[in-house]
């Protein structure tokens, strides 16, 4: 089992899908279309740390009508979830082995479940023939040193979304913001099965390996903007938050119950992130 419980993903999927800047999505979307008129079949997507499939909710709408989805995680609970969660949210479902076969909205989509720990053997899973490597909100948890031979393996588009910028604006104020927000980047960068994550810094990491490799970069930010209407996420992220920084004990206790009970009653926040997408050159 992972660190991510099903809950928290279905908690910050509405937000995740509000927040994903548009401008890129479109971009891919024109490039996968334009991939599927000139080889005429379905596309094949990679989706890294799928979790329960928000990604695949989040996309499929704006890709051709035909597409196979491998969805990569290494915590089954996660991916059983999935497949549950994807048939729910499809109008025709029907099985295809271990995999699932379902109609949304006139999109037919296949999709495969493959449990793997991607901290080892990234190249493999690269070495297949995708049209498009995605991932939602995973690449703040690996490493300078993943991301390297990531960068270095990727033959196919990139598009990932909600990497965390470390860019956090709550309202009202409390005065243990910031060292608050100094220690939750000391526990970002701990280790997340890949050595010491990257945390903030993986989208400029990215950018500066995919560049070198050739590829052509767009870049847009996608914060959440939290207010009124998404409580429960703010009081969630407030916790898991003060959770993180009681951990590395830069904080003392009394300080951060303070800044808990503010924080679980504060009417607006903005948590920074990108949104990458990387096409081959020529
Ligand atoms: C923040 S969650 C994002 C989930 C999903 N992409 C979404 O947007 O809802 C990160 C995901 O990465 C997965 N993950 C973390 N480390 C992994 C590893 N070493 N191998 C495969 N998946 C991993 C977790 O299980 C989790 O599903």
């Amino acid at each position: 089992m992972s660190g991510f419980s099903a809950e928290w993903l279905a908690l910050r999927e509405p937000a995740d899908h509000r927040a994903r800047n548009v401008v890129l999505r479109d971009q891919m979307s024109d490039l996968l279309r334009a991939t599927s008129r000139l080889n005429g079949e379905r596309v094949r997507i990679l989706d890294l740390g799928c979790g329960t499939g928000s990604n695949l909710r989040a996309l499929a709408a704006f890709l051709p009508q035909r597409q196979h989805w491998t969805l990569v995680d290494y915590d089954a609970a996660l991916l059983s979830q999935a497949r549950a969660t994807l048939s729910a949210w499809a109008d025709v479902v029907s099985c295809d082995g271990d995999g699932l076969a379902i109609e949304k909205s006139g999109k037919y989509i296949d999709i495969t479940f493959a449990r793997r720990d991607l901290a080892a053997g990234i190249e493999e899973v690269l070495a297949d023939p995708w049209d498009l490597v995605t991932a939602a909100a995973f690449f703040d948890l690996v490493s300078p040193d993943w991301i390297a031979r990531f960068c270095n393996a990727l033959q196919a588009p990139l598009y990932t979304v909600l990497t965390y910028d470390g860019v956090e604006r709550w309202m009202p104020p409390h005065r243990a913001d910031q060292i608050v927000l100094d220690a939750f980047h000391l526990h970002q960068v701990t280790d997340k099965g890949f050595g010491p994550a990257a945390g903030p810094a993986a989208i400029a990491l990215m950018n500066t390996a995919l560049t070198a490799r050739g590829f052509q970069l767009s870049l847009a930010q996608s914060p959440w903007k939290l207010g009124h209407a998404t409580q429960a996420l703010m009081r969630a992220l407030s916790s898991g938050a003060a959770a993180a920084v009681a951990q590395t004990d830069k904080v003392s206790t009394d300080v951060l119950d303070s800044w808990l009970v503010a924080r679980k009653a504060a009417t607006s926040c903005e948590i920074g992130h990108w949104d990458l997408l990387a096409i081959m050159g020529n």
